[in-house]
């Protein structure tokens, strides 16, 4: 069984009495451990594909399993947990907490499921070190580099280990060779701790270099 089982997909937004079909009939399987990018013209529906995935929005018609179970059919309350337990969000801005340093940014999501705080910091020291910022703990966001807070942001959606990472243009606001940098770290944590990952991108450079290639086209999912 595929991790996550994508079926007849649709979904379209309502704006001024106007229907916005943004998904016609999306089928994919994402397979344990894979590494997938995916492209698309701005406004081809990327980040609305990638919110019904995550979960963070259910879609007009279709299904989604992760591991047998139709997420979409969880309570509020059972789809919440899901999401928390099984999905890492990376986005294009970093969405860092200003006032806090980077350890406790990193260890937040686990601080929130109330894991024990000596873990917590633990576990997001360990990350930390993992993306090459063991140097940087103390650092709050402004006294980073967009290359580093985005490595910081990376670390805090992998701290309660999701099956799912799902990163939207995470090297957006970079410059290419930092950007190149965050897409490497990306490639090492999908091979060295085996999370199966999802990555919109606009440089299709950086989209061939990783071992999965789709395109979201005219509202559907295709092998780029
Ligand atoms: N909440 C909304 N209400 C109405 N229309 C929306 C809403 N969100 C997105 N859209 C429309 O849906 C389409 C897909 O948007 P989406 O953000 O998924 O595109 P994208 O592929 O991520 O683009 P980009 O590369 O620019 O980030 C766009 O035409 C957008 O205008
Ligand atoms: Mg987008």
């Amino acid at each position: 069984m595929a991790l996550v089982e994508i079926r007849d997909v649709f979904k379209s937004y309502w704006l001024h009495g106007k229907r916005i079909d943004v998904l016609s009939g999306v089928s994919l399987d994402i397979e344990r451990g894979e590494l997938v990018s995916l492209v698309g013209a701005s406004g081809a529906g990327k980040s609305t594909f990638l919110h019904v995935l995550g979960t963070l929005d259910a879609p007009v018609a279709g299904s989604l399993h992760f591991d047998g179970t139709s997420v979409f059919e969880l309570s509020d309350a059972g789809l919440a947990r899901f999401r928390n337990r099984t999905i890492g969000f990376v986005f294009q801005s970093h969405f860092l907490l200003p006032e806090f340093t980077a350890l406790e940014n990193v260890a937040m999501p686990a601080l929130v499921q109330r894991v024990d705080r000596a873990a917590a910091l633990a576990q997001a020291r360990a990350l930390l070190e993992r993306v090459g910022l063991g140097a940087r703990l103390d650092h709050r966001p402004g006294e980073l580099s967009g290359g580093e807070a985005q490595r910081v942001a990376l670390a805090r959606a992998l701290v309660l280990q999701p099956a799912l990472l799902l990163a939207d243009e995470p090297t957006g606001n970079l410059d290419p060779a930092t950007g190149e940098g965050i897409h490497q770290l990306l490639r090492e944590v999908n091979r060295d701790l085996g999370i199966t990952m999802v990555v919109v991108t606009h440089n299709e450079v950086l989209a061939r270099s990783m071992p999965r290639q789709l395109r979201l086209q005219a509202g559907k999912v295709l092998r780029a």
